[in-house]
């Protein structure tokens, strides 16, 4: 019986879905593990969809944000100038109206310090 509870508890963690990735290092406290940014795919795998669901939802032709954040290129761009830093890291004025987690700050950090590669 126990175990058919827990199951049911794992199936519930499961269901969260985005909700259960975004608060991952609360469930598991130390666990964040940003990777290695240098490595290829750290784009593609890591950082795009996050820029994806986090930046360009607003930042797309036609969105609310100025720009178009789902090339590559533009977002290497405020990289480049610092307003990405500036308003990620310092300020934290983006992404506008919420908050990033920890873990997804570190990967953020950590793809930036490497030199924002593709
Ligand atoms: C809810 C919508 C929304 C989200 C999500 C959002 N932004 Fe913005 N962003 C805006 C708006 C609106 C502006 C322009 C007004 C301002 O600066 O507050 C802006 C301005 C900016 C600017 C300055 C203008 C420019 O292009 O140089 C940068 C850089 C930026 N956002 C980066 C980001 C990044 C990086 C993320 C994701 C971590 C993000 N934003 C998420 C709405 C958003």
């Amino acid at each position: 019986m126990h175990s058919l509870i827990k199951w049911f508890m794992f199936g519930g963690l499961l269901a969260l879905g985005g909700c259960y990735y975004d608060k991952e290092e609360l469930l598991y406290p130390g666990a964040c593990n940003p990777g290695d940014a240098t490595a290829a795919g750290y784009w593609t795998d890591t950082i795009e969809p996050l820029i994806l669901s986090r930046c360009a939802n607003c930042h797309f032709p036609g969105g609310t944000g100025p720009g178009d954040f789902t090339q590559y290129t533009n977002v290497k761009a405020i990289v480049d100038n610092g307003s990405f830093q500036q308003l990620v890291f310092v300020t934290k004025a983006m992404p506008q109206g919420g908050s990033l987690s920890a873990c997804d700050l570190q990967k953020l950090q950590a793809w930036v310090d490497a030199g924002a590669p593709q």
